[in-house]
């Protein structure tokens, strides 16, 4: 997702500088060219040949390195990246670029970039809380930067409090945020995903193996392109995502009734969890007992949210709604009948029979029909990618309804 991008990484002297190698690899393995710059206490931390190893690159260390500066060059440097990002960055580094203060290589370059820069402070919590640091960050906020707040827990000082680096898959996240378009700003968009748990005693429930991967690549991506998200999920063992509204739910009714709750203020709603098409009519009050050879349950319908949604929307055509079909056979013909039976604008269509797609992977090779009947097919591809696919079709329906 970072492919073809450069990051400048600016290292300052903390504990957490140690963090910075696991930050640089994961900004590496999204396909982004790292060059890192270290400061003068950043190297008593940690040696600069070990991001020489991670990013391939040259470390900067130092303004007077003669060969550095001819090979690369402070000015170029600061030029050449899409995105600065300073982690960790201590109070003395916020302090420095809050002054305008170039006295080293990172200040230097810091003050001559033009880009974004990404503030990810660490420190001890005194330092953090200290009324000058927060005014220093105050004023970062009111220039090109963006501040991720360091994270609240146990600190090498053996302190309590706001100061530890925030995780870096965070950063990264970020990262990739701040370098894609916001082709979707100002959308307020709802994904469901996973799929459903329906009881029929307290502790057995019927489902299905979705294990919710594919809406939240939809969240995910619909957040770098700088929508307003809610992501409504199944149970899931996925972290939530970063920087979207999450809630959890279990059963196909709780799935309902949250999403019900949002769709008047949503622009779009994509339907990609597996809900239960049926529920256990009773939910015992024990657990069952192993009395019998035989029990059975009873299943009845649940509600289909997605058809409810398309019943209900009026000539506005407002919200879009996307379906998707996970079927075994016939998929065309299945999939066009959901999508004109639930008032969809499109909708996308998997073959569960087929390698590489569907439940649990990382990949899917999908169909996006819409409401002409036109099929598109896409090649194999990561969820993410799908998901990139959809949102280039929702993009392109808004469009239309927005002159
Ligand atoms: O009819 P089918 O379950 O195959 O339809 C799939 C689509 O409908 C998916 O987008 C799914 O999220 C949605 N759906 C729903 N409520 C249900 C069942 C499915 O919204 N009860």
């Amino acid at each position: 997702m970072l492919n073809g991008k450069s990051v400048l990484l600016g290292i300052s002297g903390g504990i957490a500088a140690y963090k910075a190698a696991e930050l640089v690899r994961l900004l590496v393995k999204d396909g982004a060219s790292v060059h890192v710059v270290m400061t003068a206490n950043a190297q008593q931390f940690i040696a600069p040949l070990t991001f020489q190893a991670l990013t391939g690159n040259p470390v900067g260390t130092d303004l007077f390195n003669l060969e550095y500066e001819s090979q690369i060059g402070h000015i170029h440097l600061a030029r050449a990246a899409d995105l600065v990002i300073l982690a960790p960055a201590t109070a003395n580094l916020i302090a420095k670029i809050a002054a305008g203060i170039a006295d080293d290589y990172l200040t230097t370059i810091l003050l001559a970039t033009t880009v974004p820069i990404l503030v990810c402070p660490a420190m001890n919590v005194k330092m953090y809380e200290n009324r000058i640091t927060q005014r220093n960050l105050a004023s970062l906020r009111e220039f090109n930067t963006h501040l991720l707040e360091p994270e609240v827990g146990e600190l090498a000082c053996k302190e309590e409090g706001a100061g530890r680096l925030i995780d870096p898959s965070v950063i990264v996240e970020t990262a990739r945020r701040l370098l894609t378009p916001a082709s979707l700003e100002g959308k307020r968009i709802l994904v469901s995903a996973g799929p459903t748990w329906e009881p029929f005693d307290p502790v057995r429930f019927i489902s299905n193996p979705s294990s919710g991967k594919m809406g939240y690549a939809l969240a995910s991506v619909a957040y770098r392109r700088a929508a307003e998200v809610y992501l409504v999920a199944g149970p899931s063992s996925l972290p939530p995502p970063h920087g979207v509204h999450f809630e959890r739910v279990t059963t196909a009714h709780e799935m309902r009734d949250v999403i019900m709750g949002h769709a008047p203020q949503m622009d779009v709603i994509v339907m990609a969890a597996a809900v239960g098409d049926y529920r256990p009519i009773a939910v015992a009050p024990q657990k069952l007992k192993k009395l019998q050879d035989e029990v059975n349950v009873t299943l009845v319908k649940n509600p289909d949210i997605l058809g409810h949604l398309g019943a209900s929307r009026g000539v506005s055509g407002r919200p879009i709604l996307i379906g998707f079909a996970a079927e075994t056979e016939n998929l065309i013909e299945n999939a066009t009948a959901k999508l004109i039976q639930k008032n969809l604008d499109f909708i996308v269509a998997n073959n569960l029979t087929q390698a590489g797609s569907g439940f649990g992977c990382d990949t899917n090779q999908v169909k996006i029909i819409d409401r002409e009947g036109i099929v598109t097919e896409l090649p194999p591809l990561t969820k993410e990618e799908v998901a990139g696919r959809v949102f280039d079709r929702i993009e392109a329906l808004l469009h239309i309804t927005e002159p």
